[in-house]
C-alpha cells in the first residue's frame, strides 16, 4: 500500500531555516504580518518576502495560496514557499494550503515553518492527503531527484507536541483514503476479486473482523443476482464482511455496502472498446468502503460499523448471463436481466439484502459508480445522493460538506419506479435512457427493508477524476471516506 509519508512535528527552530534543504515553506496572513518564521526568511532573503507581502501580486493571492520565490538567496533550500492563510483559517482553507505545499514539494523534503498556526493539524493532513502518487506499477522513478531525496515532511509549531496529538487521529484518515486510491488505481490484472478480498483480510491486523464469504456460500446464502454478474469471468465472486466493533455491545451497526466490480465490459452487452479501461475504477464503491473502514480501525472509532462489498468481475463468455435472463433474487424478487451491463444493482440488492438480514443495521449507506448518467446530471463535482429517509441524509449532506466533499440530493418517487416494471418478471433491471441514475436507484429501494434508514451514493463521477483537485493527483480521489467517517462520528453523539 502506498503508505502516507510521515510528518515529524518540532519546536521551530530559525537557525534551520538557511541551511535546509528540498522546501522551506512560511505563513504569511492576507494582512502581511510576519511571524518570526517568516521574519527571519526575510531577514535571509534580505527584504524579498517582505518585497513580495507589498506588492499588487500578493494582494491577488487567496488564502490556502501559495506564491514560491525560486532559488532564495540565503538559504539552501530550492524554494521559499510562501503559503497565504489567516491565523485562524477554517479547517478546509487550511487543509488547502496543505496541499498546495505537498504539490509544489513533490516528494522534495519539505520544511513548513507554521509557527503559533491554529488548526495545523489540518495543514498536516492537507500535506499527507496531496503528497499521494500511483507509482506500483512504474519501473523508473518520473523525477530521479525526487525518489533520491528521502521524502521527509517537518512542520516547526510553537505547540509541536499538541499538533502532534491532534494530528494522529488524521493520519488514519490518510491512510483510509490513500487504501482507497490504491484500490481505485490498480489494474484489473492485479486487483482480481481474489486479490481484493486477500488486501481486506489483511485488514484483521488493526482489529477489524473480517470474513470471506466464497462462491458456495454466497450460492446456499441465495445470492444469485449476484452471482449472474460473476458468472461469465474465470474470478471467482465473493463478499467480503468487515467489522469494526468500537461502540456499545448491542448497539445497532451503521452498514456500507460497495460496489465492488473489478471489471466492468458490459459482459454480453458490451461496452464499446473506447474508454473501456476505465473500467477498472467500477470497484470504486467497495474501494471506499475498504479506506473507511481502515481509517476507522487506524483511530479506533467508538462506534459499530459493518462494511460489506460484492467482489465481481463483469465478463462475456460462454457462461456469462445473456440479456432476457431472469435470474432471482437473494429477496425473492425476481429480475429480467435486459442489459447485462446495468450489473453493480444486480451485485447491490443482494448484498443490502444481506447486510440487513444479518446485522439489522440502524442505517444503511451504498456506494457504487453505478451509472454514466449521473456524471451527465452533475459533473465530477457531485455524487448524487438519493435517499429514504431525511434525518440520515440531511446528517451525511453536512458530513460531505464540512470535509469539502461534493454531494447533492436526487430524487426519488413512484413514477420512476415504475420505470422498471417487467412484462415477464417482478422487474426489469434497466428503465431505459430517462432518468437514468434515479431508476438505478429506485430499483435498489426495492431492496430496501421497511424502518431501514438508507442512502445510496452514486459515485461514478467523483471516484475518479482525469484532472488533478485541490486534495488528490490525477486519477482516483478517495472521495467519500472522510465524509462517512464523519458521519460516523455525527451518528455516534
Ligand atoms: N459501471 C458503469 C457506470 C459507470 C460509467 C461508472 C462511467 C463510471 C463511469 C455501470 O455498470 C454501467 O455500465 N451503467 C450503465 C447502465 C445502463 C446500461 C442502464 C450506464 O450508465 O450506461
Ligand atoms: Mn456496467
Ligand atoms: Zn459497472
Amino acid at each position: 500500500m502506498t503508505s502516507p509519508t510521515p510528518i515529524r512535528f518540532e519546536m521551530p527552530d530559525l537557525d534551520a531555516m538557511a541551511t535546509a534543504t528540498g522546501r522551506v515553506a512560511v505563513i504569511v496572513p492576507p494582512e502581511g504580518k510576519l511571524d518570526p518564521g517568516a521574519r527571519r526568511a526575510n531577514r535571509l532573503t534580505r527584504g524579498a518576502l517582505e518585497r513580495l507581502v507589498e506588492s499588487d501580486r500578493f494582494a491577488k493571492v487567496k488564502p490556502g495560496q501559495v506564491v514560491s520565490l525560486a532559488w532564495p538567496a540565503g538559504m539552501a533550500a530550492e524554494a521559499l514557499d510562501v503559503l497565504v492563510l489567516p491565523r485562524r483559517a477554517d479547517a478546509l482553507t487550511a487543509r488547502k494550503g496543505g496541499a498546495a505545499l505537498a504539490k509544489l514539494a513533490g516528494g522534495k523534503p519539505l520544511l513548513l515553518m507554521a509557527g503559533g498556526q491554529v488548526r495545523a493539524e489540518q495543514l498536516a493532513l492537507g500535506i499527507a492527503l496531496r503528497a499521494y502518487d500511483f507509482n506500483a506499477h512504474k519501473s523508473k522513478p518520473e523525477d530521479e531527484a525526487a525518489e533520491a531525496a528521502d521524502a521527509s515532511v517537518t512542520i516547526a509549531h510553537t505547540k509541536a507536541e499538541e499538533v502532534a496529538a491532534a494530528y494522529a487521529p488524521l493520519a488514519g484518515l490518510a491512510e483510509g483514503v490513500h487504501m482507497t486510491r490504491d484500490l481505485v488505481n490498480e489494474p484489473a490484472n492485479v486487483l482480481t476479486t481474489t486479490e481484493f478480498a486477500n488486501r481486506l483480510k489483511e485488514m484483521e491486523a488493526l482489529g477489524l473482523e473480517v470474513e470471506v464469504l466464497e462462491e458456495d456460500e454466497l450460492a446456499k446464502l441465495g445470492m444469485r443476482t449476484l452471482l449472474s454478474v460473476g458468472q461469465g469471468s474465470d474470478s471467482p465472486s465473493k463478499v467480503v464482511v468487515m467489522h469494526w466493533k468500537g461502540g456499545d455491545k448491542d448497539a445497532a451497526p451503521l452498514a456500507l455496502v460497495g460496489k465492488g466490480v473489478v471489471f466492468d465490459t458490459g459482459g454480453i452487452s458490451l461496452k464499446p472498446a473506447a474508454g473501456m479501461e476505465d473500467m477498472t475504477m467500477d470497484m470504486g464503491g467497495a474501494g471506499v468502503v475498504a479506506g473507511t473502514m481502515r481509517a476507522l480501525a487506524l483511530r479506533k472509532a467508538k462506534a459499530n460499523v459493518v462494511g460489506l462489498v460484492g467482489l465481481v468481475e463483469n465478463m462475456p463468455s460462454g457462461r456469462a448471463t445473456r440479456p432476457g435472463d431472469v435470474v432471482k433474487s437473494m429477496k425473492g424478487d425476481t429480475v429480467e436481466i435486459i442489459n447485462t451491463d446495468a450489473e453493480g444493482r444486480l451485485v447491490l440488492c443482494d448484498v443490502m439484502w444481506y447486510a440487513q438480514e444479518r446485522f439489522k443495521p440502524a442505517g444503511m449507506i451504498d456506494l457504487a459508480t453505478l451509472t454514466g448518467a449521473i456524471i451527465i446530471g452533475l459533473g465530477h463535482e457531485n455524487a448524487g445522493v438519493f435517499s429514504n429517509d431525511d434525518t440520515l441524509c440531511n446528517a451525511f449532506l453536512k458530513s460531505a460538506g464540512e470535509e469539502g466533499e461534493g454531494a447533492w440530493r436526487m430524487p426519488l418517487g413512484q413514477a420512476y419506479d415504475d420505470m422498471l416494471k417487467s412484462r415477464i418478471a417482478d422487474m426489469k433491471n434497466v428503465g431505459g435512457r430517462p432518468a437514468g441514475s434515479i431508476t438505478a436507484a429506485q430499483f435498489l429501494a426495492r431492496f430496501v427493508q421497511e424502518g431501514t434508514p438508507w442512502i445510496h451514493l452514486d459515485i461514478a463521477g467523483v471516484a475518479s477524476v482525469t484532472a488533478e483537485t485541490d486534495m488528490a493527483p490525477k486519477g482516483a480521489t478517495g472521495w467519500g471516506v472522510l465524509a462517512l467517517n464523519r458521519l460516523v462520528d455525527r451518528l455516534a453523539e
